[in-house]
């Protein structure tokens, strides 16, 4: 089965970006982010979105990106973490090709996003934030194709794992 695009979905920091620059250079496909080509679509910061315009801005801008990028082909999509909340969302990833959801415990995704400023959910307390949006998002990638650990794994393991599940999946 050949796929449209290759859509990256899960918590932040669970790696979708960095997997999916190294998956898409793996099968010479083109990597797009949601989150840098709303920024880009905005002409602002995500940070400067939640701040001045509010989450719903955000989310709605979000949503237009998503609709614009999965029209390509031969792409792999990493989204952010809350795209997937809206229906129509979840409804376009799935039409555009392989879903395929990161998971990461709540301990490691701590660890990797701790230092990072541009996440305005995790302002102001990252282990309680980090492991309430996990609890309030316990089952939203539930809907993905395949379902990927990622702890412990280095970037290159993840992108074998995705990759030899495609293979048994066309077999
Ligand atoms: C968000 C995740 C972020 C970004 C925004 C909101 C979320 O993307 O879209 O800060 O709601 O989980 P990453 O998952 O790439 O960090």
């Amino acid at each position: 089965m050949e796929y449209r695009n290759i859509v990256l979905v899960g918590m932040m920091g669970t790696g979708k970006s960095s997997v999916g620059q190294a998956l898409a250079s793996r099968l010479n496909w083109v990597y797009e982010d949601t989150d840098a080509a709303t920024e880009r679509a905005q002409g602002m910061s995500i940070t400067r979105m939640f701040a001045e315009l509010g989450e719903p801005f955000f989310r709605k801008a979000e949503s237009e990106t998503i609709e614009r990028t999965l029209q390509g082909r031969h792409q792999v999509v990493a989204t952010g973490g809350g795209a997937v909340l809206a229906e129509q969302n979840r409804i376009l990833m799935q039409r555009s090709g392989l879903v395929v959801a990161l998971k990461a415990s709540a301990e490691t995704i701590i660890e990797r996003v701790r230092s990072d400023q541009s996440r305005p959910l995790l302002q102001g307390g990252v282990e309680e934030r980090v492991r309430h949006i996990m609890e309030s998002r316990k089952h939203a990638y539930d809907f993905a194709d395949l379902h990927v650990e990622t702890d412990g794994k280095s970037v290159g393991q993840i992108v074998d794992e995705i990759c030899s599940r495609l293979e048994q999946e066309r077999a």
